[in-house]
């Protein structure tokens, strides 16, 4: 009997939106200390979700420190009008950028900007986007991540009919043999109870911001919780 494809274990990209700023460089150090591989910086305006964070100063700061694990800055634009901050954050030093598929009408164009760049790209759904948004652009992504919480803040609790629609996409990608090329990242409400589940629906990489860094424990801690309940890496 053939097997169920054999899917690597889920990545875990640590947000830091909800780390201890005072303290910003040493977590990530910790972070990457215990094996991460990439890290997701939240880029907020204040408009297109009701919080604001950094730019791509931030990116150039940190940009170092990945450099000495080897690890990867990728960048979940939540802002409008992305096209007019994609150089910045490529010169940045940002290896990931993706926008959102509501802030950037004209994606094909968008993702190709971010290939010329050198850049990998990929694009976000909000919950309420259906996949028909990015569905005739997966031939140009990097990553679609799914939006499993609105954008805006950490520390909410996963819609769970959003993990439909990451087995939805996952099928989508399948039926047009992208599957082993585009990831499916998934953000928003990911602890170790629900890990597993956005790993089965097919996600290849979840974003844990608050599930990583709180008062219960240090990172090292809380990533080995997470990686605990599924497997990850
Ligand atoms: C929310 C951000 C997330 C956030 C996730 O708008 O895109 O990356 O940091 O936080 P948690 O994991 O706490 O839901
Ligand atoms: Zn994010």
């Amino acid at each position: 009997m053939a097997t169920a494809e054999a899917r690597d274990p889920i990545s875990i990209a640590p947000s830091i939106l909800n780390a201890d700023y005072g303290h910003l460089a040493d977590r990530v150090r910790e972070t990457f200390a215990a094996g991460i591989a990439r890290l997701h910086i939240d880029v907020m305006d204040g408009r297109f979700v009701p919080n604001i964070t950094w730019g791509p100063d931030l990116v150039a700061s940190l940009r170092p420190l990945a450099d000495e694990f080897g690890a990867i800055l990728e960048t979940h634009l939540m802002i409008v009008e992305p096209d007019l901050w994609l150089e910045a954050f490529s010169t940045a030093g940002a290896d990931l950028i993706t926008v959102h598929a509501e802030a950037a009408p004209h994606l094909y164009r968008t993702l190709q900007r971010i290939h010329e760049l050198g850049r990998r790209a990929g694009a976000a759904l909000n919950p309420a986007t259906p996949i028909a948004a990015i569905e005739e652009v997966l031939g140009e992504l990097d990553l679609a991540l799914v939006m499993t919480v609105e954008p805006g803040f950490g520390g909410q609790e996963l819609i769970a009919s959003t993990l439909d629609k990451v087995r939805r996409l996952h099928a989508a990608l399948e039926a047009r043999n992208l599957g082993a090329r585009v990831d499916i990242e998934v953000d928003g409400g990911i602890h170790a109870g629900t890990i597993a589940a956005a790993q089965a629906a097919g996600a290849t990489i979840a974003v844990a911001g608050t599930a990583v860094y709180n008062e219960r424990g240090s990172v090292a801690e809380n990533l080995g919780l997470l990686r605990a309940a599924c497997g990850a890496t």
